[in-house]
């Protein structure tokens, strides 16, 4: 009891710190880039749940599975679903015509979301679906208010209600503003699971949107090393040439 507690506790506590609908913060994503077992599962939930109406068309199989250490023959039996070569991009079987006619709007490709919208709003994006019956897939998004994508996760979240608090603004009229969220089903993982599976799932969208970042980061490390050394040598250098001089 003390454990689920604790971990409603830590699954919530950023939200209760900052909810409001509108002019909400966004909530913190732990991201690491260079955690490739996070990446991988963060891949794999991404090929699994997102990449049925979204495309990834800037990513190839082949580029992914080189950058997350992950063999093509890896890559071709645990993540592809949708293509028949490592070397495609990661596109979606439906069209645009489909897409506005299911969802009534164009789903976009998300190969460098984490950029348009950065990471921590995508992290506060998938953890806040809540129930909302007015709505057509009966959820709704604290993040995107009205979205129109369904509640994806919802078998790993499981269904939360929001829990509002009503007070009075300085007009005197009444507003309310969503605090936090009552779990109504569960998922089938727990909250603190979720959580860290939704960071996974944004540590690799961060990645894809851009994936030379690594190797850039890595490039930085050699060229800062490179410079500190040079600096002794061009010191020791200087030291000789002016040693006559003094
Ligand atoms: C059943 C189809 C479907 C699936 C599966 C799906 N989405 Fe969506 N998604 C949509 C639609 C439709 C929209 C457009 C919503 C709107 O504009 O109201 C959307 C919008 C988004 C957006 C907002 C993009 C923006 O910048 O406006 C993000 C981010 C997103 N989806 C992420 C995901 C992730 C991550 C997954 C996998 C866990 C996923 N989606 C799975 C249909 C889907």
């Amino acid at each position: 009891m003390k454990n689920i507690l604790l971990a409603l506790i830590i699954g919530i506590a950023p939200l209760l710190a900052h909810a409001s609908e509108d002019g909400m913060k966004n909530m913190k994503a732990d991201i690491d880039l260079d955690n490739k077992s996070s990446l991988q599962r963060g891949a794999r939930l991404f090929t699994n749940y997102c990449l049925s109406c979204h495309s990834a068309a800037y990513m190839r199989y082949n580029r992914m599975g080189a950058d997350l250490g992950l063999t093509n023959k890896q890559v071709a039996k645990n993540l592809m679903f949708a293509a028949d070569k490592v070397g495609e991009t990661m596109t979606v079987a439906m069209t645009k015509h489909d897409a506005a006619k299911w969802f009534g709007t164009k789903i976009p490709d998300l190969s460098v979301v984490a950029r348009a919208r950065g990471s921590d709003w995508l992290f506060t994006y998938l953890m806040t679906f809540y129930v909302d019956p007015s709505r057509p897939w009966g959820v709704n998004n604290a993040r995107f208010p009205s979205v129109g994508m369904p509640d994806i996760l919802w078998e790993l979240e499981g269904m939360k209600k929001p829990v509002y608090k009503i007070h009075k603004n300085h007009e005197g009229r009444e507003e309310k503003t969503l605090v936090s969220y009552e779990q109504v089903t569960p998922g089938k993982l727990s909250p603190v699971e979720f959580r860290d599976s939704v960071t996974d799932l944004v540590n690799y969208l961060t990645y894809m949107g851009e994936p030379a970042k690594m190797e850039r980061q890595r490039w930085g490390v050699v060229a800062l090393i490179f410079l500190a050394i040079f600096f002794f040598v061009a010191y020791a250098l200087k030291k000789e040439y002016w040693r006559d001089v003094h």
